[in-house]
């Protein structure tokens, strides 16, 4: 295999009551990209399309990851990169993960696979890092590994695969605004009360045990982020009409897409994502903010493989 062409899927970072540890993937909405094995050693991304951002490998999010994961391997040749765009960066559902996870994702299926999942997580990272300042995984590791993932750990990297419920849908509203990650981290005060600490966890463990035993109404009472939330909402045009409208419309629960300013809501089934996009598409619409809606099932495979040569 001399190239492969992929899609490279959006994500929902934190979901609420998992900052920094919980992700799910979108099935529709991403970024398709082509990597090729070229003899001239080093990484260069040759075209971008869909948005302005770096050509130089280093000051690129895709270009980082592959260079640190190349680091990592023998191998003499190098990579060329196209990345076509079409998560908008600075939305919150992971524009940056798409390219740093497809790009050592591509790499490691033409060097025949030396390295496993979690260990392309960690690659990946490095564009994070790049992007926000910050080596958060929970959005490149949902897009590497498809469904809802749990960072175990960063010290060491651990990285765990989730159950899926399988009528779980994702309504996804991003306000035309732009709100960098790294400015929604600097907002974040850096302790927590033991209170709320506890709260947290409690939502966070019963979110996940509701993952595994498909209990959609304790999905919905676990929803919730005391801590995060609170200090980046004000980032957000709407934030509490579009939480309201959601839940009026059905949703299990709302929240943050990662660091915003998009917000997700999760639904039982696709009839309930669309009832609830429309019913966030209205807050809007009624205080005169453009918006872009996703409706989107989740993506149980993460990164997929469109063609190859
Ligand atoms: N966990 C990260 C944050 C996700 O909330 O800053 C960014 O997409």
């Amino acid at each position: 295999m001399k190239e492969i062409r992929i899609f490279s899927p959006a994500t929902i970072a934190n979901v609420s009551c998992g900052f920094d540890v919980l992700g799910l993937c979108l099935d529709n909405t991403g970024d398709e990209m082509v990597i090729r094995k070229v003899t001239e050693p080093g990484i260069r991304i040759t075209k971008i399309e869909g948005q302005q951002l770096p050509m130089e490998a280093e000051k690129n999010v895709a270009g980082v990851a592959a260079i640190k994961l190349l680091q990592a391997v023998e191998h003499t040749g190098g990579f060329e990169i196209e990345i076509y765009k079409k998560i908008k960066p600075g939305s919150g559902i992971g524009s940056s993960a798409a390219s740093a996870a497809g790009a050592v994702f591509g790499i490691n299926k033409l060097l025949n696979e030396p390295f496993n999942a979690n260990e392309l997580v960690g690659f990946a990272m490095e564009g994070e890092a790049l992007a926000s300042g910050a080596k958060h995984a929970d959005n490149v590791a949902p897009a590497l590994l498809g469904g809802f993932t749990l960072v175990k750990g960063y010290e060491p990297l651990e990285t765990l695969k989730l159950n899926t419920p399988s009528e779980l849908y994702a309504a996804v509203i991003h306000p035309q605004i732009e709100v960098k990650t790294a400015d929604a981290r600097s907002v974040l005060k850096q302790t927590v009360s033991l209170k709320l600490a506890v709260k947290q966890w409690g939502n966070l463990a019963a979110l996940v045990s509701a993952l595994y035993t498909e209990d959609y109404d304790l999905i919905s009472r676990s929803l919730t982020d005391e801590i995060v939330e609170p200090m980046r909402s004000p980032l957000i045009p709407g934030y509490s009409k579009v939480k309201e409208a959601a839940k009026l419309a059905g949703a299990l629960g709302s929240g943050i897409s990662g660091s915003g300013p998009s917000i997700f809501a999760l639904t039982k089934g696709r009839k309930s994502a669309e009832a609830v996009a429309a019913a966030m598409g209205e807050v809007y619409q009624e205080i005169g903010v453009d918006f872009d809606l996703h409706v989107s099932a989740i993506n149980q495979e993460g990164i997929k493989i469109l063609a190859t040569k």
